[in-house]
Protein backbone atom coordinates (compact mmCIF):
# COMPACT_ATOMS: atom_id res chain seq x y z
CA UNK A 1 0.00 0.00 0.00
CA UNK A 2 1.30 3.83 -0.70
CA UNK A 3 2.24 5.99 1.90
CA UNK A 4 -0.48 8.04 0.46
CA UNK A 5 -3.20 5.40 1.25
CA UNK A 6 -1.41 4.81 4.24
CA UNK A 7 -2.09 8.26 5.39
CA UNK A 8 -5.52 8.72 4.80
CA UNK A 9 -6.19 5.32 6.84
CA UNK A 10 -4.16 7.38 9.52
CA UNK A 11 -5.31 10.59 9.84
CA UNK A 12 -8.65 8.56 10.08
CA UNK A 13 -7.86 7.12 13.16
CA UNK A 14 -4.50 7.83 14.69
CA UNK A 15 -3.26 10.11 17.70
CA UNK A 16 0.31 11.10 17.53
CA UNK A 17 2.83 12.23 19.36
CA UNK A 18 3.02 16.08 19.16
CA UNK A 19 -0.42 15.59 17.28
CA UNK A 20 -1.14 18.05 14.05
CA UNK A 21 -3.03 16.44 11.39
CA UNK A 22 -1.72 19.48 8.95
CA UNK A 23 1.98 18.34 9.41
CA UNK A 24 0.99 14.72 9.35
CA UNK A 25 -0.06 15.03 5.61
CA UNK A 26 3.58 14.96 5.07
CA UNK A 27 4.46 11.96 7.21
CA UNK A 28 6.34 8.63 5.77
CA UNK A 29 5.20 5.57 7.00
CA UNK A 30 8.40 3.37 7.78
CA UNK A 31 8.66 -0.56 6.86
CA UNK A 32 12.00 -1.49 7.38
CA UNK A 33 15.21 -0.86 9.10
CA UNK A 34 19.00 -2.01 8.87
CA UNK A 35 21.81 -0.29 10.61
CA UNK A 36 21.53 3.26 10.05
CA UNK A 37 18.89 3.04 7.42
CA UNK A 38 14.97 3.48 7.26
CA UNK A 39 12.70 2.42 3.88
CA UNK A 40 9.26 4.45 4.11
CA UNK A 41 6.10 2.40 2.18
CA UNK A 42 7.26 3.31 -1.23
CA UNK A 43 10.00 1.73 -1.16
CA UNK A 44 12.58 5.17 -0.92
CA UNK A 45 15.66 4.82 1.61
CA UNK A 46 16.75 7.19 4.47
CA UNK A 47 19.84 7.82 6.88
CA UNK A 48 18.21 7.86 9.69
CA UNK A 49 19.93 10.64 11.33
CA UNK A 50 18.50 11.05 15.03
CA UNK A 51 18.45 7.47 15.39
CA UNK A 52 15.28 7.20 16.02
CA UNK A 53 14.43 9.79 18.96
CA UNK A 54 18.32 9.52 19.72
CA UNK A 55 17.89 6.23 21.08
CA UNK A 56 18.78 3.36 18.11
CA UNK A 57 21.78 3.31 18.95
CA UNK A 58 23.05 -0.29 18.26
CA UNK A 59 21.03 0.02 14.83
CA UNK A 60 17.91 -1.22 13.50
CA UNK A 61 17.64 -5.10 12.23
CA UNK A 62 19.67 -6.70 15.38
CA UNK A 63 18.42 -10.30 15.23
CA UNK A 64 20.30 -10.70 18.38
CA UNK A 65 17.83 -8.24 19.94
CA UNK A 66 14.95 -9.90 18.56
CA UNK A 67 16.21 -13.34 19.71
CA UNK A 68 16.61 -11.93 23.50
CA UNK A 69 12.74 -10.95 23.39
CA UNK A 70 11.73 -14.42 21.67
CA UNK A 71 13.75 -16.03 24.28
CA UNK A 72 12.40 -13.91 26.88
CA UNK A 73 8.71 -13.82 25.76
CA UNK A 74 8.59 -18.08 25.65
CA UNK A 75 10.17 -18.51 29.64
CA UNK A 76 8.38 -15.56 31.33
CA UNK A 77 6.62 -12.83 29.05
CA UNK A 78 5.67 -10.85 32.32
CA UNK A 79 5.69 -11.01 35.74
CA UNK A 80 4.67 -8.29 38.45
CA UNK A 81 7.81 -5.91 39.35
CA UNK A 82 6.39 -4.79 43.03
CA UNK A 83 7.47 -5.42 46.41
CA UNK A 84 6.93 -9.41 46.67
CA UNK A 85 7.98 -10.29 43.59
CA UNK A 86 10.98 -10.14 41.78
CA UNK A 87 12.88 -11.74 38.32
CA UNK A 88 16.04 -12.73 37.17
CA UNK A 89 16.49 -10.76 34.57
CA UNK A 90 15.99 -7.64 36.37
CA UNK A 91 18.24 -8.74 38.74
CA UNK A 92 20.71 -9.75 36.66
CA UNK A 93 20.12 -6.44 34.39
CA UNK A 94 20.28 -4.36 38.14
CA UNK A 95 23.72 -5.70 39.01
CA UNK A 96 25.31 -5.29 35.56
CA UNK A 97 24.10 -1.31 36.03
CA UNK A 98 25.89 -0.91 39.11
CA UNK A 99 29.23 -2.05 37.21
CA UNK A 100 28.48 0.09 34.57
CA UNK A 101 27.31 3.65 36.18
CA UNK A 102 28.99 5.97 38.05
CA UNK A 103 30.41 4.17 41.12
CA UNK A 104 28.12 5.94 43.81
CA UNK A 105 25.04 4.54 41.97
CA UNK A 106 24.27 0.91 42.94
CA UNK A 107 20.45 0.50 43.04
CA UNK A 108 17.92 0.76 39.98
CA UNK A 109 14.49 1.26 39.48
CA UNK A 110 12.93 0.73 35.85
CA UNK A 111 10.32 2.41 33.94
CA UNK A 112 8.86 2.15 30.43
CA UNK A 113 11.10 5.38 29.40
CA UNK A 114 11.83 8.42 30.12
CA UNK A 115 9.22 10.91 31.20
CA UNK A 116 8.38 7.75 33.82
CA UNK A 117 11.94 8.34 35.01
CA UNK A 118 11.91 11.78 35.01
CA UNK A 119 8.97 11.17 37.88
CA UNK A 120 10.62 8.49 39.21
CA UNK A 121 13.48 11.08 40.49
CA UNK A 122 11.51 13.67 41.11
CA UNK A 123 9.23 11.28 43.63
CA UNK A 124 12.96 9.72 44.78
CA UNK A 125 14.40 12.82 45.61
CA UNK A 126 11.20 14.19 47.78
CA UNK A 127 10.56 11.21 49.50
CA UNK A 128 14.28 11.02 50.13
CA UNK A 129 14.09 14.66 52.09
CA UNK A 130 11.31 13.95 54.13
CA UNK A 131 12.24 10.68 55.27
CA UNK A 132 15.53 12.89 56.25
CA UNK A 133 12.94 14.92 58.03
CA UNK A 134 13.60 17.70 55.89
CA UNK A 135 9.40 18.22 54.01
CA UNK A 136 10.14 21.12 52.85
CA UNK A 137 12.56 20.41 50.09
CA UNK A 138 10.05 19.39 47.49
CA UNK A 139 11.05 22.52 44.51
CA UNK A 140 12.76 21.18 41.18
CA UNK A 141 15.20 23.15 39.28
CA UNK A 142 15.58 23.07 35.68
CA UNK A 143 16.68 24.54 32.65
CA UNK A 144 15.76 26.62 29.89
CA UNK A 145 16.29 24.70 26.49
CA UNK A 146 16.03 21.26 28.82
CA UNK A 147 13.72 18.77 27.78
CA UNK A 148 12.37 15.90 30.34
CA UNK A 149 9.47 14.19 28.99
CA UNK A 150 5.76 15.14 28.75
CA UNK A 151 3.47 13.78 31.81
CA UNK A 152 2.52 16.85 33.89
CA UNK A 153 5.64 16.90 36.28
CA UNK A 154 7.92 15.67 33.77
CA UNK A 155 6.46 18.57 31.17
CA UNK A 156 6.71 21.44 34.05
CA UNK A 157 10.52 20.64 34.13
CA UNK A 158 10.71 20.55 30.34
CA UNK A 159 12.09 24.02 29.81
CA UNK A 160 10.68 24.22 26.22
CA UNK A 161 7.92 26.30 26.69
CA UNK A 162 6.69 25.24 23.67
CA UNK A 163 5.34 22.45 25.30
CA UNK A 164 3.36 24.07 28.11
CA UNK A 165 0.17 26.29 26.51
CA UNK A 166 -2.35 23.82 26.16
CA UNK A 167 -2.13 21.88 29.23
CA UNK A 168 -1.35 24.59 31.97
CA UNK A 169 -1.49 25.34 34.97
CA UNK A 170 2.03 23.14 35.05
CA UNK A 171 2.76 21.50 38.58
CA UNK A 172 3.76 23.99 41.40
CA UNK A 173 7.32 24.17 42.56
CA UNK A 174 8.99 23.99 39.47
CA UNK A 175 11.77 26.95 38.48
CA UNK A 176 13.93 27.03 34.96
CA UNK A 177 17.20 28.61 35.06
CA UNK A 178 18.89 29.45 31.80
CA UNK A 179 21.15 26.90 30.05
CA UNK A 180 25.19 27.25 29.65
CA UNK A 181 24.34 27.35 25.95
CA UNK A 182 27.89 28.55 24.59
CA UNK A 183 26.38 29.80 21.64
CA UNK A 184 24.01 32.73 23.32
CA UNK A 185 25.45 32.65 27.02
CA UNK A 186 26.28 36.58 27.80
CA UNK A 187 28.72 36.12 31.09
CA UNK A 188 29.01 39.15 33.06
CA UNK A 189 32.87 40.83 32.35
CA UNK A 190 35.70 38.57 34.22
CA UNK A 191 33.66 35.20 34.98
CA UNK A 192 33.99 31.95 32.49
CA UNK A 193 30.80 31.39 30.58
CA UNK A 194 30.76 27.82 32.59
CA UNK A 195 30.99 29.17 36.14
CA UNK A 196 28.52 32.35 35.37
CA UNK A 197 25.91 29.48 33.88
CA UNK A 198 26.27 27.15 36.89
CA UNK A 199 26.03 30.42 39.40
CA UNK A 200 22.70 30.89 37.83
CA UNK A 201 21.95 28.24 40.39
CA UNK A 202 22.78 28.84 43.51
CA UNK A 203 21.24 32.52 42.67
CA UNK A 204 17.94 30.32 41.91
CA UNK A 205 18.65 28.16 45.10
CA UNK A 206 18.98 31.32 47.00
CA UNK A 207 15.95 33.29 45.78
CA UNK A 208 13.71 29.83 46.45
CA UNK A 209 15.56 28.89 49.26
CA UNK A 210 17.73 25.87 49.76
CA UNK A 211 15.40 24.50 52.44
CA UNK A 212 12.43 24.53 49.74
CA UNK A 213 14.64 22.76 46.75
CA UNK A 214 14.88 19.07 46.23
CA UNK A 215 16.74 18.67 43.12
CA UNK A 216 18.88 19.90 39.96
CA UNK A 217 17.80 18.28 36.63
CA UNK A 218 19.99 18.63 33.98
CA UNK A 219 20.72 16.37 30.63
CA UNK A 220 24.83 16.64 30.70
CA UNK A 221 24.16 17.14 26.97
CA UNK A 222 20.94 18.81 25.94
CA UNK A 223 19.20 17.29 23.64
CA UNK A 224 15.89 18.45 22.10
CA UNK A 225 16.96 21.78 22.63
CA UNK A 226 19.37 21.90 20.33
CA UNK A 227 22.54 19.69 21.48
CA UNK A 228 23.57 22.61 24.00
CA UNK A 229 27.39 21.26 24.60
CA UNK A 230 28.01 22.71 28.73
CA UNK A 231 31.33 24.25 28.99
CA UNK A 232 34.13 22.15 30.56
CA UNK A 233 33.63 24.33 33.79
CA UNK A 234 29.88 24.05 34.05
CA UNK A 235 29.24 20.36 35.64
CA UNK A 236 31.49 20.68 38.49
CA UNK A 237 30.58 24.28 39.65
CA UNK A 238 27.27 22.52 39.50
CA UNK A 239 28.12 19.78 41.34
CA UNK A 240 29.74 22.18 44.26
CA UNK A 241 26.62 24.42 44.37
CA UNK A 242 24.59 21.38 45.11
CA UNK A 243 26.82 20.22 48.07
CA UNK A 244 26.81 23.44 49.46
CA UNK A 245 23.35 23.83 49.56
CA UNK A 246 21.54 20.19 49.87
CA UNK A 247 20.23 20.16 46.85
CA UNK A 248 20.42 16.78 44.55
CA UNK A 249 21.78 16.72 41.50
CA UNK A 250 19.79 14.39 38.89
CA UNK A 251 20.98 14.03 35.57
CA UNK A 252 18.83 13.25 33.05
CA UNK A 253 20.68 10.86 30.65
CA UNK A 254 17.70 9.48 29.00
CA UNK A 255 19.53 10.21 25.45
CA UNK A 256 23.45 10.25 27.02
CA UNK A 257 23.85 7.31 28.68
CA UNK A 258 25.44 4.28 27.03
CA UNK A 259 28.16 5.94 24.73
CA UNK A 260 26.46 8.58 22.57
CA UNK A 261 28.47 10.86 23.74
CA UNK A 262 31.75 9.37 23.81
CA UNK A 263 31.66 7.94 27.00
CA UNK A 264 29.18 5.38 28.86
CA UNK A 265 27.78 8.14 30.91
CA UNK A 266 28.42 11.95 30.05
CA UNK A 267 29.03 13.31 33.53
CA UNK A 268 32.08 11.04 33.23
CA UNK A 269 33.49 13.86 30.69
CA UNK A 270 33.61 16.23 33.46
CA UNK A 271 34.69 13.48 36.62
CA UNK A 272 31.83 14.24 38.65
CA UNK A 273 29.17 11.64 39.43
CA UNK A 274 25.31 12.63 40.06
CA UNK A 275 23.34 11.96 43.12
CA UNK A 276 20.53 10.07 40.43
CA UNK A 277 21.02 8.75 36.81
CA UNK A 278 18.08 8.76 34.50
CA UNK A 279 18.34 7.16 31.49
CA UNK A 280 15.90 5.26 29.02
CA UNK A 281 16.00 5.41 25.02
CA UNK A 282 20.03 3.27 24.43
CA UNK A 283 19.29 1.39 27.34
CA UNK A 284 17.87 -1.43 24.57
CA UNK A 285 18.62 0.55 21.61
CA UNK A 286 14.74 1.39 21.12
CA UNK A 287 13.77 -2.64 20.82
CA UNK A 288 11.02 -2.15 23.60
CA UNK A 289 10.09 0.81 25.47
CA UNK A 290 12.62 0.93 28.80
CA UNK A 291 14.16 3.08 31.05
CA UNK A 292 15.27 4.19 34.62
CA UNK A 293 16.48 5.33 37.54
CA UNK A 294 20.11 4.73 39.45
CA UNK A 295 20.03 6.51 42.80
CA UNK A 296 23.22 6.95 45.06
CA UNK A 297 24.21 4.97 48.02
CA UNK A 298 23.00 7.69 50.40
CA UNK A 299 19.77 7.77 49.16
CA UNK A 300 19.25 4.04 48.73
CA UNK A 301 20.34 3.75 52.46
CA UNK A 302 17.82 6.43 53.85
CA UNK A 303 15.13 4.57 51.62
CA UNK A 304 16.23 1.38 53.19
CA UNK A 305 16.72 2.36 57.17
CA UNK A 306 13.39 4.08 57.23
CA UNK A 307 11.38 1.17 55.92
CA UNK A 308 8.36 3.20 55.29
CA UNK A 309 7.22 1.75 51.49
CA UNK A 310 8.02 4.68 48.59
CA UNK A 311 4.72 4.00 47.30
CA UNK A 312 5.32 4.59 43.71
CA UNK A 313 5.23 2.10 40.61
CA UNK A 314 4.47 1.03 37.23
CA UNK A 315 2.92 -2.13 35.88
CA UNK A 316 5.98 -2.90 33.44
CA UNK A 317 8.39 -1.46 36.20
CA UNK A 318 11.10 -4.57 35.72
CA UNK A 319 9.53 -6.16 32.76
CA UNK A 320 11.45 -9.44 32.00
CA UNK A 321 11.07 -9.07 28.40
CA UNK A 322 12.66 -5.22 28.32
CA UNK A 323 15.52 -6.15 30.95
CA UNK A 324 16.02 -9.23 28.94
CA UNK A 325 16.64 -6.91 25.70
CA UNK A 326 18.40 -4.45 27.40
CA UNK A 327 20.93 -7.13 28.75
CA UNK A 328 21.34 -7.97 25.27
CA UNK A 329 21.91 -4.36 24.47
CA UNK A 330 24.40 -3.89 26.72
CA UNK A 331 26.58 -6.78 25.32
CA UNK A 332 26.50 -5.43 22.16
CA UNK A 333 27.51 -1.84 23.52
CA UNK A 334 30.53 -3.13 25.17
CA UNK A 335 31.71 -5.79 22.78
CA UNK A 336 31.17 -3.10 19.84
CA UNK A 337 32.44 -0.58 22.48
CA UNK A 338 29.90 1.61 20.68
CA UNK A 339 30.94 4.40 23.45
CA UNK A 340 34.30 4.51 21.07
CA UNK A 341 32.59 4.49 17.88
CA UNK A 342 30.33 7.32 18.48
CA UNK A 343 33.35 9.21 19.59
CA UNK A 344 35.36 8.69 16.55
CA UNK A 345 32.22 8.79 14.46
CA UNK A 346 31.27 11.95 16.00
CA UNK A 347 34.95 13.39 15.31
CA UNK A 348 34.37 12.52 11.90
CA UNK A 349 31.14 14.17 11.51
CA UNK A 350 31.50 17.49 13.51
CA UNK A 351 34.72 17.71 10.99
CA UNK A 352 32.98 17.30 7.88
CA UNK A 353 30.05 19.56 8.73
CA UNK A 354 32.61 22.27 9.95
CA UNK A 355 34.38 22.03 6.52
CA UNK A 356 31.40 21.55 4.26
CA UNK A 357 29.10 24.60 6.38
CA UNK A 358 31.61 26.60 8.13
CA UNK A 359 32.17 29.67 5.57
CA UNK A 360 27.99 29.66 5.08
CA UNK A 361 26.99 33.18 5.76
CA UNK A 362 23.87 31.58 7.55
CA UNK A 363 25.58 28.75 9.63
CA UNK A 364 25.62 30.48 12.99
CA UNK A 365 26.82 27.46 15.29
CA UNK A 366 28.17 23.93 14.37
CA UNK A 367 28.75 21.85 17.43
CA UNK A 368 28.38 18.33 19.20
CA UNK A 369 30.00 15.95 21.64
CA UNK A 370 30.58 12.73 20.24
CA UNK A 371 27.43 11.09 17.81
CA UNK A 372 25.41 14.32 19.04
CA UNK A 373 25.48 17.32 16.40
CA UNK A 374 23.94 20.25 15.80
CA UNK A 375 23.63 23.04 13.09
CA UNK A 376 22.28 26.28 14.32
CA UNK A 377 20.76 28.87 11.10
CA UNK A 378 20.86 32.25 11.48
CA UNK A 379 19.67 35.44 9.62
CA UNK A 380 23.10 37.35 10.54
CA UNK A 381 26.36 35.77 11.86
CA UNK A 382 27.51 38.81 13.35
CA UNK A 383 24.82 39.79 15.43
CA UNK A 384 23.39 35.88 15.83
CA UNK A 385 19.83 37.21 15.51
CA UNK A 386 17.60 33.93 14.58
CA UNK A 387 15.38 33.96 11.40
CA UNK A 388 11.73 34.77 11.96
CA UNK A 389 9.90 32.15 13.09
CA UNK A 390 7.20 32.93 9.94
CA UNK A 391 10.18 32.55 7.42
CA UNK A 392 10.22 28.21 8.79
CA UNK A 393 13.71 28.14 7.79
CA UNK A 394 14.61 25.46 9.70
CA UNK A 395 11.35 23.27 8.58
CA UNK A 396 11.99 24.05 4.64
CA UNK A 397 15.72 22.88 5.74
CA UNK A 398 14.29 19.33 7.35
CA UNK A 399 11.55 18.75 4.54
CA UNK A 400 14.36 19.33 1.59
CA UNK A 401 16.98 16.69 3.37
CA UNK A 402 14.06 14.12 3.63
CA UNK A 403 13.92 14.98 -0.41
CA UNK A 404 17.05 14.41 -0.29
CA UNK A 405 17.04 10.60 1.77
CA UNK A 406 18.15 11.67 5.65
CA UNK A 407 15.03 11.86 8.16
CA UNK A 408 16.26 13.85 11.55
CA UNK A 409 14.64 16.76 13.42
CA UNK A 410 14.75 20.25 13.81
CA UNK A 411 14.55 22.53 17.43
CA UNK A 412 13.35 25.91 15.50
CA UNK A 413 16.45 26.41 13.08
CA UNK A 414 18.89 24.27 14.62
CA UNK A 415 19.50 20.61 12.68
CA UNK A 416 20.50 17.96 14.91
CA UNK A 417 21.69 14.76 14.33
CA UNK A 418 22.51 12.03 16.35
CA UNK A 419 22.44 9.02 13.89
CA UNK A 420 22.70 5.20 15.18
CA UNK A 421 26.48 4.21 16.05
CA UNK A 422 26.98 2.03 13.91
CA UNK A 423 26.52 4.30 10.55
CA UNK A 424 29.13 3.59 8.08
CA UNK A 425 31.47 6.39 7.17
CA UNK A 426 30.24 6.21 3.22
CA UNK A 427 26.94 7.26 5.05
CA UNK A 428 28.62 9.85 7.59
CA UNK A 429 30.14 11.43 4.39
CA UNK A 430 26.60 11.45 2.67
CA UNK A 431 24.82 13.01 5.99
CA UNK A 432 26.73 16.14 5.63
CA UNK A 433 26.60 16.30 1.71
CA UNK A 434 23.15 16.09 2.04
CA UNK A 435 22.67 19.04 4.42
CA UNK A 436 24.91 21.46 2.81
CA UNK A 437 22.79 20.70 -0.17
CA UNK A 438 19.35 21.75 1.84
CA UNK A 439 20.76 24.41 3.18
CA UNK A 440 21.83 25.41 0.10
CA UNK A 441 19.04 25.22 -1.48
CA UNK A 442 16.84 26.80 0.99
CA UNK A 443 19.31 29.64 1.94
CA UNK A 444 21.56 29.82 -0.52
C1 LIG B 1 16.61 13.97 28.07
C2 LIG B 1 15.25 13.37 27.95
N1 LIG B 1 14.57 13.09 29.07
C3 LIG B 1 13.35 12.52 29.02
C4 LIG B 1 12.77 12.22 27.82
C5 LIG B 1 11.40 11.62 27.79
O1 LIG B 1 11.45 10.29 27.40
P1 LIG B 1 10.15 9.55 26.84
O2 LIG B 1 9.81 10.19 25.55
O3 LIG B 1 10.59 8.11 26.73
O4 LIG B 1 9.07 9.73 27.86
C6 LIG B 1 13.45 12.47 26.63
C7 LIG B 1 12.88 12.14 25.32
O5 LIG B 1 13.34 12.54 24.28
C8 LIG B 1 14.72 13.08 26.69
O6 LIG B 1 15.41 13.38 25.60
Amino acid sequence: MSTRDLIARDTAHLIHPLHSTVAQQGARVWVKGEGALLTDADGHEYIDGLAGLWNVLAGHGRRELAEAARAQCETLAYASGYTGSSNERAIELAEHLAGLTYSSINRFFFTSGGGEATESSIKMARAYWKLRGRADKTKVISRIEGYHGVTLAAMSATGLSAYWPLFEPRVPGFVHIPSPYPYRYDAPPGVSQGIAAANELEQAILREGADTVAMFLAEPVQGAGGVIVPQDDYFSRIREICDQYDVLLVADEVITAFGRTGTLFALDHWHIEPDIVQFAKAITSGYIPFGGIGISDTIASTLDDDGRAWMHAHTYSAHPVGCAVAIRNLRIIEDEDLPGQCADKGTRLLASLRTALGDHPHVGDIRGKGLMCAVELVADRSTKESFPAGDKVGPRVLQETARLGLFSRIKADTYVLAPPAVITDDQLDRTVEILSDAIRTVLG
